[in-house]
């Protein structure tokens, strides 16, 4: 699998800080894919993606990004191909209406009128916001807000889309349509996501996840490898997922499962056979 970003022994300092924040990072995130960034809080995971979007500078070790080395030279370059979605979703909205926020940075790429309305139409309906194009932000619920903010990602042809703890601050339902537009835009079209998250649920939903505490590299991994060791993840102050709670359970009353029961689907159409077969 082709490599989109890599990170080589990278580590960040923060100037004053008496210790380093990230150390020793390496890691990939592969085309087309997505891959979770999981740890607990303060342990390096915003400061990662500042570091891949060149917004800081390592102390040590290097970046490449679509095949560009992160310096100075290629920065504007690599900042092009990179789109950011953030927590909160009241601090990113720059324009007065829904239609005037997704146009944003298209206008300041210098983007022609006719080009900037079809592509804000057609980043709108991809995130099925179109009819709310005249809408102002107070009238939007926050994962309506957040799905915005993607559509103006959207719109500028990202090849990466980083979006750092952008559902922690939603209810489940708005989680869950942007859990859903993310799965579909990675599935049909091949975006590739790294999604910062401290939800084992959110990550399960990876390719490919990696798990960083107290700013080092722990576990790198397919997402239900890493996701169904209950008690490392413990150890890492994670709560594993929900489905892998309920499997060790079962597993301690002596109950086989298999190895590939390792999402909520699978778990209910395993557990409907079971029953189905007993009756
Ligand atoms: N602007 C900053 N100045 C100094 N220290 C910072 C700054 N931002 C983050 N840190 C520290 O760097 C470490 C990693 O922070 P961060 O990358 O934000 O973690 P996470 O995103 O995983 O919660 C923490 O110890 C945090 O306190
Ligand atoms: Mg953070």
């Amino acid at each position: 699998m082709k490599a989109l970003v890599s990170l080589k022994d990278v580590a960040f300092q923060y100037p004053g800080s008496p210790k380093r924040a990230v150390e020793g990072i390496s890691f990939t995130v592969p085309k087309g894919r997505w891959t979770a960034l999981v740890g607990h809080n303060g342990s390096g995971k915003s400061t990662i993606a500042r570091l891949i979007d060149g917004l800081l500078a390592p102390l040590a070790g290097s970046i490449t990004v679509d095949g560009l080395a992160l310096n100075n030279e290629n920065l504007a370059t690599i900042r092009r191909k990179i789109g950011f979605v953030f927590q909160n979703p009241d601090n990113q909205f720059v324009g007065t209406t829904v239609g005037e926020d997704v146009a944003f940075g298209l206008e300041n790429r210098n983007v022609c009128r006719a080009a900037m309305q079809e592509k804000v139409a057609r980043s709108l309906q991809t995130v099925g916001m179109a009819d709310f194009i005249d809408e102002q932000p107070a009238n939007l619920s926050g994962g309506q807000k957040q799905r915005v903010a993607l559509a103006g990602v959207l719109a500028l042809e990202p090849q990466l889309v980083i979006l750092d703890e952008a559902t922690s601050m939603l209810d489940p339902e708005g989680r869950q349509q942007i859990d859903d537009l993310l799965l579909r835009l990675q599935r049909e079209r091949q975006l590739t996501i790294l999604a910062i998250t401290h939800d084992t649920y959110e990550a399960s939903l990876a390719d490919h996840v990696v798990v960083i505490n107290d700013g080092h590299l722990v576990e790198q991994g397919p997402a239900a490898t890493i996701l169904s060791q209950s008690a490392r993840l413990q150890q890492l102050h994670l709560k594993p997922p929900f489905v892998f709670q309920l499997k060790q359970l079962l597993i301690a009353r002596g109950i086989q499962i298999p190895e590939d029961v390792n999402n909520e689907q699978r778990m209910v159409d395993w557990l409907c056979r079971q029953y189905n077969s007993q009756i």
